[in-house]
């Protein structure tokens, strides 16, 4: 069975063709970093235009490098929330035109779920019940996942996403955005135990996280080596006065603090939550994962507890079609369908501060 996935929901305009929920047969993502580069950040209006120049070149794309036609597919996905409105909309209504015209079957796919997806494209089929967390810029949640999919959301970020952290703290070392995997890079150079950063674990029997004092902690530990007093000054404008010492080491005592507050939710699952089921396996997924320190932390954690870790390799981390059309792939085999009418949202269920069951 042939899915094509589009994913559109932030900066990457993707399309990808899973066979069976597993296999990839094509996967191709086209990046506008450069376009929003020069504001530090992702601008809604630029994203959704060159969204739409390129979805269609995307799909067509997709459909060579899988060597097959239109009408070879049999159902046409679209990661319909959470995300950028305006984004959303392009991906979703060319799958709505495509299974319309094609009179395939829709399905709607929330992106969070798709994170959860991506460690089980080109594997074997994940034991259950299974831990998820999906770390991304926009979303730091943890999960239990049953056979047909998220149950439970267990705890999540009560301020910024994980990844938003990471892009925060690297701009104010001087790192163009998106950060994140910059300040890794410097990380790997640094010592991670010069700077004394928090690591807010909030109650420790519960799984929601904080990384708003991290962050205030952080700049306070950059302001202070620049030799600035004023808490108020922007430390972004000063970072060049930095030395590469100092930045490598910001960034790994940053990353440390960060990764240890998400490893330490991990291992509260895993040891067992009071009314929660033993787990057999860890399912991770979203741009953080692509985190050496995380990565290398979720592997020892598993070890030491003796469950299977699914990790998505790295393209898949990040936004990609590949995990939309996998996604999508039990409700297809189910011979369930979305009805044409469905709405993109810019709020994921499971990013609702009451959110916890599953629908
Ligand atoms: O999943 P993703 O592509 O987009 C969202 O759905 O948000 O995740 C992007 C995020 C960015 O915040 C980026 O800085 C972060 O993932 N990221 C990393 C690394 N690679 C990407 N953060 C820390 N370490 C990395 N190696
Ligand atoms: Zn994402």
């Amino acid at each position: 069975m042939l899915i094509l996935g589009l994913e559109s929901s932030c900066d990457e305009t993707a399309a990808a063709i899973v066979e069976d929920g597993v296999r990839v047969r094509a996967d191709v993502v086209a990046s506008q970093h450069a376009l929003h580069r020069p504001y530090r950040g992702v601008v809604p209006e630029i994203a959704s235009r060159a969204h739409l120049e390129t979805i269609l070149p995307t799909i067509r794309a997709a459909l060579a490098e899988a060597r097959i036609d239109l009408d070879d597919l049999d159902a046409v996905a679209a990661g319909v929330r959470p995300g950028l409105i305006g984004s959303l909309l392009v991906g979703t209504s060319a799958a709505k035109g495509l299974a319309w015209g094609l009179d395939l079957p829709f399905i709607a796919v929330d992106h969070v779920e798709a994170h959860l997806y991506a460690g089980r494209l080109e594997a074997e089929p994940v034991g259950t019940p299974a831990f998820g967390l999906v770390v991304s810029g926009g979303h730091t949640s943890f999960f239990r996942l049953g056979a047909c999919g998220v149950e439970r959301r267990l705890g999540r970020s009560i301020d910024d996403a994980a990844g938003e952290a990471f892009d925060k703290a690297a701009a104010m070392i001087g790192l163009d955005h998106p950060g994140g995997p910059k300040l890794a890079a410097l990380a790997s150079d640094g010592d991670d135990g010069r700077f004394d950063l928090p690591r807010p674990t909030l109650d420790r029997r519960r799984f929601d996280v904080s990384f708003s004092g991290l962050k205030t902690a952080f700049r306070r530990t950059v302001l202070h080596l620049l030799g600035l007093d004023d808490p108020a000054t922007d430390p972004r404008g000063h970072a060049d006065r930095l030395s590469e010492r100092d930045r490598a080491d910001l960034a790994a005592s940053f990353e440390a603090a960060a990764i240890d507050t998400l490893l330490a939710k991990v291992r509260l699952g895993l040891e067992g939550e009071s009314d929660g089921p033993t787990y057999r396996s860890v399912v991770a997924g979203g741009g953080v994962v692509s985190n050496r320190r995380l990565r290398d932390g979720l592997v020892g954690l598993a070890d030491r507890h003796g469950v299977d870790l699914r990790l998505p390799r790295a393209a898949w981390c990040v936004d990609n079609a590949a995990m939309i059309a996998g996604a999508a792939f039990p409700r297809v085999a189910a011979g369930e369908s979305d009805p044409l009418d469905t709405a993109a949202e810019p709020l994921s269920i499971w990013g609702r501060p009451d959110a916890t069951d599953s629908r």
